[in-house]
């Protein structure tokens, strides 16, 4: 069955607004594990706007389910990561100007960066997973990288005007899907999922891992954050 991997960025995004120390994005994983989270993820950015070391040295001690840690192919990331252990690392593409990761790794283009990148972190005991758009080459080309794990970045799906858009993209994501479990690479997916995208994209199975953070800590500040996990776990399990 496929898990949830709560992503707690915007718990951090919050703190670091009033640059004090509430609310936590430790005390969050802790409660998103009860409510059902199989994971929790964070992306440690190079200018540190949101999640910070102290954060990630926590969480690498308290959490129990498995730490994703999303970063970029760099000297720092990759000596951080080495030394904490996460169970799992995500390479994502980053610009410092974003609001948020804007697109998948252009694996082709950066093809030694990635592929030596991957190779020192399963070196180092760390499963990697790869974010790239449901492209086919960019796929072919993540699975000449040694890499584990693709993640799927749906945020063209996500931002589809219309059912009939929405199919097209969701058409990508399933040949995207379909390519990557043929060469045997594991699929994880995430990027604008929310309560009413991730059921159509659920439905096509495939996907191990969902990495979902805006929509949920969105609702939880309506509805508590307990509960908005573990409607997202139910969506994502009984799809
Ligand atoms: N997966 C990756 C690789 C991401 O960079 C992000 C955004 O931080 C997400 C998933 C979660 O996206 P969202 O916050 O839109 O759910």
């Amino acid at each position: 069955m496929a898990k949830l991997g709560l992503n707690v960025d915007h718990v951090a995004t919050i703190r670091q607004a009033r640059g004090g120390v509430e609310p936590d994005p430790v005390a969050a994983a802790a409660m998103g594990e009860l409510a059902g989270a199989e994971g929790i993820t964070i992306h440690l950015r190079e200018d540190r706007r949101h999640i910070q070391d102290r954060d990630l040295e926590i969480l690498r001690r308290t959490v129990k389910t498995k730490l994703n840690l999303e970063m970029a192919a760099t000297q720092e990331m990759v000596r951080i990561a080495l030394r904490i252990q996460p169970e799992q690392v995500t390479l994502v593409p980053e610009k410092r100007q974003e609001l948020t990761t804007e697109g998948g790794l252009d694996v082709i283009l950066n093809a030694k960066l990635i592929s030596d990148t991957v190779k020192r972190l399963k070196d180092g005991g760390i499963c990697v997973s790869l974010f790239v758009d449901p492209n086919q080459e960019q796929i072919k080309a993540a699975n000449k990288t040694g890499t584990d794990y693709i993640e799927i970045h749906t945020g063209a799906y996500a931002e589809a005007k219309g059912w009939k858009e929405q199919e097209h993209e969701l058409e990508h994501i399933d040949t995207a899907i379909k390519l990557a479990r043929k060469v045997n690479l594991g699929v994880n997916a995430g990027h604008g999922l929310n309560y009413v995208n991730i059921k159509p994209l659920a439905a096509l199975g495939g996907i191990e891992e969902y990495n979902i953070g805006h929509s949920i800590m969105a609702r939880a500040m309506l509805v508590g954050l307990d509960r908005a996990v573990r409607d997202m776990v139910e969506l994502i399990k009984y799809a």
